[in-house]
């Protein structure tokens, strides 16, 4: 028998015989440790300390804030917001508090909870962004995630698309920020863009990428009432959850191949169990992130995410992520 596969037979005795298999769920990004893998996505439910609480409070391993501008935000009409029976759909229009809030935030949580904080910056234009960056530099965020476009800020279009853009904005925020950061990244579907956007990104001192965010303008409509569910800009808005799965796997995938591992992918988009993490981490993320999942079932998510990939790892005989990370085998 070769090694692994009596490796894999020792662990599967070890479940039989009810002896528990140390796993190591941990994980770095951007050179900083974090406990498990399994945090939550910039987005849902992280505007508020109070919110940002309750995240600090449960198993994500790290504290994200939602992304902010330079001067606080109100965001779209509502209703912005809809459960979906296999995800959601969202126009929330950047609702925050200003990041002079988060940077305050960052030092309160990081104090509370002992886990890393991550900031996430989406300034309106590449001035707003550079006055963040340097502001952050002096705050107590571990990370910081670019997030350079809101598929839902009425009038301004998803920056990840506009290469030209991404490379203005990547340029001008590496001069000025001290802090590791990544950059989160709508859902590319076209294979040239995946090369064209990797080598934009290439350039810059970026540790990592986030795929994917909401996939941009889609429409629910409730057939009874005859009306979209949400209201702004006619009913369209970003879809999360389960829709965005097969998307956000393809595009970890993609960025993990074509960084070489040398730029970290995180994953984001339809996790609900702790096999959707391990699909994502086996796709090449070395982290996960949660959002919609995190909205639809509460804190606890986390925590059950985390032990089911713990456990589905210990059916497989995996100790730890890089048994299996990026080892997605072909057919
Ligand atoms: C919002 C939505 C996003 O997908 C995002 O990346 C940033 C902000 C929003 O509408 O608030």
């Amino acid at each position: 028998m070769c090694n692994s596969l009596a490796h894999a037979e020792d662990s599967k005795n070890d479940a039989k015989n009810g002896s528990k298999m140390k796993i190591d769920l941990s994980t770095k990004i951007a050179g900083v440790k974090l406990e498990t893998c399994v945090f939550n996505a910039s987005g849902p439910a992280d505007v508020t300390l109070e919110e940002l609480e309750v995240i600090g409070k449960s198993k994500s391993s790290a504290v994200t804030m939602k992304s902010c501008t330079l001067e606080p935000r109100v965001g779209n009409p509502e209703p912005r917001y809809a459960d979906l029976e296999y995800g959601s759909i969202n126009s929330m229009g950047l609702p925050n508090l200003g990041y002079k809030a988060y940077i305050k935030f960052a030092r309160v949580l990081k104090k509370k909870f002992k886990k890393p904080v991550i900031a996430s910056i989406s300034g309106m234009t590449l001035e707003d962004n550079v006055i963040m960056f340097k502001a952050f530099n002096n705050s107590a965020v571990d990370i910081i995630e670019f997030n350079p476009g809101s598929p839902n800020t009425i009038g301004k279009p998803i920056i990840g698309y506009d290469f030209e853009e991404m490379d203005r904005l990547l340029d001008a925020v590496s001069k000025v920020c001290k802090k590791p950061f990544g950059v989160k990244l709508p859902a590319y579907f076209d294979l040239v863009h995946f090369e064209q956007i990797a080598g934009v990104i290439k350039k810059y001192p970026v540790k990592f990428v986030t795929c994917i965010n909401s996939i941009g303008n889609g429409l629910a409509i409730n057939p009874y009432t005859e009306k979209p569910l949400i209201k702004p800009k006619g009913g369209l808005g970003g879809i999360g959850g389960g829709y965005t799965k097969y998307t956000t796997l393809a595009n970890v995938r993609r960025f993990y191949e074509l960084f070489e591992d040398k730029i970290q992918v995180i994953g984001v988009g339809g996790v609900y169990t702790g096999i959707d993490a391990f699909e994502l981490i086996l796709a090449g993320a070395s982290a996960v992130q949660i959002g919609t999942a995190y909205l639809q079932k509460g804190p606890y998510i986390f925590e059950q995410v985390q032990n089911e990939l713990g456990d589905f790892m210990a059916n497989k005989g995996y100790k730890k992520l890089s048994d299996f990370r990026g080892q997605l085998k072909p057919l």
